[in-house]
């Protein structure tokens, strides 16, 4: 059971969240202060273990401190009028374990604390983007069926951003309808708080949720990049493993989601001599990344044979190492597709589905020194 204080300055809004807290299972009114003063000097008798504090109008860093200092046992979730993604990784740091958009609800504060208490808000997030130089790279293919294996594998909550703006067929990979998409997201997102994002993905299976793409191709105007680095920074916050598949080529979409990501996979299907120069003058791009080693890295898909000897050529060839090579299995691919299922599920000891598997574990193992799941 939590026992809430709760800090409000605005009364109205005070005696509002009151009441959603009272009417909230699981959550019980302790003591409520419209001064912040008051709070920290009188609040410790009636022990909260869990504190909604007003952030707004303030210096919200040394405010989360002192609550953090007088109260060490109790979790702190910061209370927003708006989401500032950019702030996100201070209030952590000050002790904070997530914020909530005000007003809420019962069910947003229950998932705001299962979310952030509950699960943790140190777990960092792998983002992981999806680059081709050319289309037809088998990117959306490996995305989905690494997704489902990431998940498999790591019990982890795996996220995929369909932010190929124009033509993004996530949806109809996974046979999907959505509801909502990437452009509500986009459209929303400044009112929006992690928790509250999460509704416009759809599930696929237990862990792993689609933000799905456009419905149309004209729609790219109504995803702007900075609102689309915010859908990314929050969706961090949410998931182990995020995964986004952007348009080919270099634009600002896939150049703002690479910038963001942990880790760009370079994907090339391979069908003759020119896929290897594109690569090569693509990975160039990226080496003005001081990280570039870590940080970019290739996949071929529709490799045949799909044998480490072909990766050691490819990789003589390139002249760069190559993370990942998948085979070429169409028939497997487009029967699951056709189902609006993986072929990792579908047929798990498929040479397709082993080489998927092989590069979840790797990035599973990698675990990366990542910049935490509230980084900007
Ligand atoms: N490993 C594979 N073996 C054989 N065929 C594949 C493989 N991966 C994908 N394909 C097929 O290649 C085509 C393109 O795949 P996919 O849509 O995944 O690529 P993409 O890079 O996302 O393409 P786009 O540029 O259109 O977004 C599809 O018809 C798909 O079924
Ligand atoms: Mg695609």
């Amino acid at each position: 059971m939590y026992r809430v204080m709760l800090v409000e300055k605005d009364r109205l809004m005070l005696s509002k969240l009151s009441a959603v807290i009272e009417r909230t299972p699981g959550f019980t009114m302790a003591v409520r202060y419209q001064s912040k003063q008051d709070a920290l000097g009188q609040g410790r008798m009636f022990d909260p273990n869990l504190i909604l504090l007003d952030i707004d109008n303030e210096n919200a860093i040394p405010l989360i401190e002192s609550f953090h200092q007088s109260y060490p046992n109790a979790d702190i979730l910061g209370m927003a009028a708006e989401w500032r993604p950019e702030s996100a990784t201070h209030l952590i740091g000050a002790g904070a374990r997530g914020c909530l958009i005000k007003p809420f609800t019962g069910v947003e504060l229950q998932e705001a604390v299962r979310e952030f208490v509950t699960e943790g808000s140190e777990k960092d997030c792998e983002t992981l983007v999806f680059f081709s130089p050319k289309g037809k790279s088998g990117k959306t293919t490996l995305i989905a069926n690494l997704a489902e294996a990431l998940a498999r594998r790591s019990h982890e909550q795996v996220g995929i951003i369909d932010a190929d703006l124009q033509f993004g067929d996530m949806a109809v990979f996974f046979n999907l309808a959505p509801k909502s998409t990437i452009v509500e997201a986009a459209r929303d997102v400044r009112f929006l708080s992690p928790v509250t994002l999460k509704r416009y993905y759809v599930p696929v299976s237990e862990r792993v949720h689609v933000l799905c793409g456009t419905t149309k191709p004209n729609y790219i105007d109504k995803v702007s990049i900075p609102q689309l680095e915010n859908i990314i920074r929050m969706s961090k916050s949410l998931f182990r493993y995020l995964l986004i598949d952007v348009p080919p080529g270099f634009n600002p979409t896939s150049i703002a989601a690479a910038e963001n990501s942990s880790v760009t996979y370079l994907c090339a299907m391979i069908n003759g001599a020119f896929e290897m120069d594109h690569m090569r003058r693509a990975l160039a791009i990226f080496q003005d990344w001081d990280d570039a080693d870590e940080r970019a890295r290739v996949i071929f898909t529709r490799v045949s044979p799909c044998t480490e000897q072909k990766r050691r050529e490819l990789e003589n060839e390139l002249g760069h190492p190559v993370a990942a090579i998948i085979p070429n299995e169409y028939l497997v691919v487009s029967q699951a597709a056709d189902n609006g299922q993986m072929a990792t599920e579908l047929q798990p000891d498929n040479p397709l589905a082993k080489s998927v598997d092989r590069l979840a574990e790797q990035i599973i193992g990698s675990r990366a020194p990542q910049a935490a799941r509230w980084s900007s």
